[in-house]
């Protein structure tokens, strides 16, 4: 093991836990996109650099991407998981839930409603927490999209990503990774499901240090024009069901066909991080077409998730 761990040398993240996309530096998101592609090119010589390593998976939403990836991203690299689905602090307060945790696993991946559940747990565990989605960010959807971006056009600076639907949790860790990295982010949302004001000025902030462009709109023409990529999401979130009919009607101006991905680059890729309302947001024909790249974002965020625990469980 020894020799397979000097042979890969992984940097280690400053943060001890991974709850908001800002935890980790731009310099950690660059090796992790780095260690990423190393991981997915030569996989075993990965496959005992976290032997003896556990996680409890917690998932209080479905999942089918994220919460398989995470399990087999740890097995792949030699350590194991295991998983409790349901509210995280049904039965006791989560500042006990943490401190029952870090006991017995090395990392805790969680899927909560909200981010202050995310917040606590890592308040009160020693072991890192991975945000697996709340309803804020999915910063692990985040990394393993511009990871996806940079395999396809090689290089992320200059770059253009229209995000085109809700202004949600998705659209957040989007907006905020691109930014960081000198990709230009255009959003569109109808009116009244802009994204939240606060990660905007953040976003702002991120924009004036790497000199990427932030644009916000309700015009999805402006905003895919020149872009490289078109992505959009369910415009009804986990948890918003009761909304579903209403937001239909609200949003018909938000999907992605053929006639928005025409005002795209010749060469745009279509991205969805899924599952997708086919016929809502996005049509059978933009997913099934040649631009779509939606399955190599979710075979990335086994890659991603791999980079990421590799340089977070010490
Ligand atoms: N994209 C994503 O997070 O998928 P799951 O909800 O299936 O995990």
């Amino acid at each position: 093991m020894a020799t397979l761990i000097a042979a890969q040398p992984v940097t280690q993240v400053a943060a001890t836990d991974l709850v908001r996309d800002l935890d980790l530096t731009d310099d950690e998101v660059q090796c992790l996109l780095d260690l990423a592609g190393k991981v997915k090119r030569t996989p075993a010589k990965f496959a005992r650099a976290l032997a003896g390593k556990y996680l409890a998976l917690l998932f209080e939403k479905p999942s089918l991407r994220t919460r398989l990836t995470f399990e087999l991203s740890i097995k792949q690299l030699g350590g194991d998981s295991v998983v409790s689905e349901g509210p995280v602090d049904g039965r006791e307060p989560l500042k006990d839930v943490a401190r029952n945790l870090e006991r017995w696993v090395q990392g805790i991946v969680a899927r909560t409603f909200s981010q202050s559940t995310i917040e606590e747990l890592a308040q009160w565990s020693s072991a890192p927490v991975i945000n697996a989605l709340s309803d804020l960010y999915h910063p692990c959807q985040a990394l393993a999209d511009v990871f996806t971006l940079r395999e396809r056009f090689g290089e992320l600076r200059g770059l253009k990503l229209a995000f085109v639907g809700d202004g949600n949790n998705v659209a957040h860790s989007l907006m905020l990774t691109a930014l960081r990295l000198g990709v230009d982010f255009a959003i569109s949302t109808p009116e009244g499901y802009a994204p939240n004001a606060e990660i905007v000025a953040q976003a702002e902030g991120l924009a004036a240090v790497s000199g990427a462009r932030l644009q916000v709109t309700h015009d999805p023409a402006k905003a895919v024009a020149g872009a490289s990529a078109v992505y959009t999401d369910v415009w009804t979130s986990m948890g918003k069901e009761k909304e579903s009919a209403k937001r239909r009607k609200q949003f018909a101006s938000h999907q992605v066909n053929g006639g928005l991905m025409a005002l795209a680059r010749h060469d745009a890729v279509f991205m969805h991080c899924l599952p997708a309302k086919r016929g809502e947001e996005v049509t059978d024909a933009v997913i099934e077409s040649g631009q779509s790249i939606v399955f190599d974002q979710a075979e990335n965020r086994l890659h991603a998730q791999k980079a990421l625990l590799l340089m977070m469980l010490r």
